[in-house]
């Protein structure tokens, strides 16, 4: 197994700027890496927030900046998206009872459930699973074979980081995702919306929080401060099933400047 993950990329109509960027051209670069070096992964896999307005124009944007991907690409639904105008550009996406694009990534040796946390209520961001999502997941689960790892990709995290702007509108069913979660804790989670890159564990479970590709969330914890953004370059992340371990390597895209070979006395 070997996929790459990019989540948050934000388009604009028109290939506008955002916040001072243009996400279109900061997608192009990571296409470009990943063609350039990553032909080998299985897919892409894009956790959500993929247009920043939710609107057509974006959308066929986006159809047009992922064309030159040499691997095939999955699209996940964010806070920022909006269904019914991704369903007229993007047809193929599967879809499950209610609307919602959720479906499975097969790998020889894993499962990867993807999920869309997007509030039926426009405007709002925090996220949600209803009971339709949540039997989806279930039944997913239980046609896991047990010698399969098990990967869940969601939008929104289900828990809270101590950054109280992104606290505020994360996952608000954690818990009946969390009941859902007991008939087998996944390998691993992924998600997105935070924008951040941020590792760690969630009652047991490893996690992976990618970084948006635009714009990031500051590295802020003081509950007194206002949401505020970074420019920070953006990231892809490669996760590779080696050996007994899921491990997730995150590289920047458009950081490097030179390669070159260790110091052949203090490498
Ligand atoms: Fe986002």
């Amino acid at each position: 197994m070997n996929f790459i993950q990019i989540t948050d990329t934000h388009l604009v109509p028109g290939g506008e700027s955002l916040y001072g960027m243009k996400p279109s051209d900061r997608l192009d670069g990571g296409v470009r890496l990943i063609n350039a070096d990553h032909g080998d992964a299985e897919f892409v896999l894009a956790t959500g927030d993929l247009t920043h307005y939710g609107d057509k124009a974006s959308y066929e944007m986006l159809k047009e900046a992922l064309a030159p991907l040499a691997i095939p690409v999955f699209l996940m639904m964010g806070n920022h998206d909006s269904r019914a105008p991704f369903r007229e550009v993007f047809p193929d996406t599967p879809e499950i009872e209610g609307g919602f694009f959720q479906f499975v990534l097969e790998s020889d040796v894993a499962r990867i459930l993807c999920l869309d946390s997007l509030n039926d209520v426009p405007g709002d961001h925090i996220g949600r699973l209803c009971e339709t999502r949540l039997r989806w997941l279930d039944a997913e689960i239980a046609a896991t074979p047990a010698a399969k790892r098990l990967i869940v990709a969601n939008h929104h995290p289900p828990f809270e980081l101590g950054i109280p702007a992104m606290d505020a509108i994360m996952l608000r069913d954690s818990e009946p995702l969390w009941e859902v979660l007991q008939r087998r804790l996944p390998d691993l989670m992924i998600f997105g919306h935070v924008h951040r890159p941020i590792s760690g564990v969630w009652r047991g479970i490893p996690c992976h929080i990618q970084r948006g590709f635009n714009h990031q969330v500051a590295l802020e914890f003081n509950p007194a401060a206002a949401t505020m953004f970074v420019d920070e370059l953006p990231d892809i992340a490669v996760i590779r099933n080696v050996k007994d371990g899921i491990f997730v390597f995150t590289r920047s895209v458009g950081g490097e400047t030179r390669s070159y070979p260790p110091d052949p006395v203090n490498n």
